[in-house]
């Protein structure tokens, strides 16, 4: 007899920015401000990432769209690979992720797409702490994962190798 097995995801969800602590609103700021550079003039839907560091600098990333489609790069990926060059050995505190499409209001949390979740459960389990995501559209509520295996159960991980 096969048996059913249940897995829960917990998220934590804030109203506005203004319940969130001092630092996750920083940080949310941030990947405003980043989302505003984002280059995507192909799906027009901008997308800003931030990591703060457990150094305390904050890492920005943005989706960089191509011509050549599937060469272009997510918001998350892109603050991760940033953080991973050139801070290696500084752990991942959080990550704030806002995206908007450009013609129209966002008003739902965007959460990181699957790929992303996989690059950055990497670092997560390479600094064996977990990692806080908050993600927000443009404007409306926040969700907060408290990690990032929260958000993508059964992972994959070097521990398969
Ligand atoms: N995008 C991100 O930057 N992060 C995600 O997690 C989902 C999607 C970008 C990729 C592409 O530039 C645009 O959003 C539309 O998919």
């Amino acid at each position: 007899m096969s048996k059913s097995l249940k897995i829960e995801l917990n998220l934590e969800r804030f109203e506005n920015p203004e319940e969130l602590p001092q630092d996750a609103q920083d940080l949310l700021l941030a990947a405003v401000e980043a989302r505003e550079a984002a280059y995507a003039p192909y799906s027009n839907f901008h997308v800003g990432a931030a990591l703060l560091l457990a150094n305390g600098k904050i890492i920005k990333g943005n989706n960089q769209e191509n011509a050549a489609y599937p060469s272009g790069l997510c918001a998350e990926r892109t603050a991760v690979y940033y953080a991973g060059a050139n801070y290696p050995n500084e752990e991942i505190v959080m990550m704030a992720i806002s995206a908007k499409a450009k013609a129209k209001e966002t008003a739902v949390p965007i959460p990181p797409c699957g790929a992303c979740r996989q690059a950055l459960a990497e670092y997560e389990v390479k600094q064996a702490r977990p990692i806080a995501v908050y993600f927000r559209g443009g404007s409306g509520p926040i969700l907060k994962s408290s990690s990032v295996e929260n958000l993508l159960p059964l992972l994959f991980t070097q521990k398969f190798l």
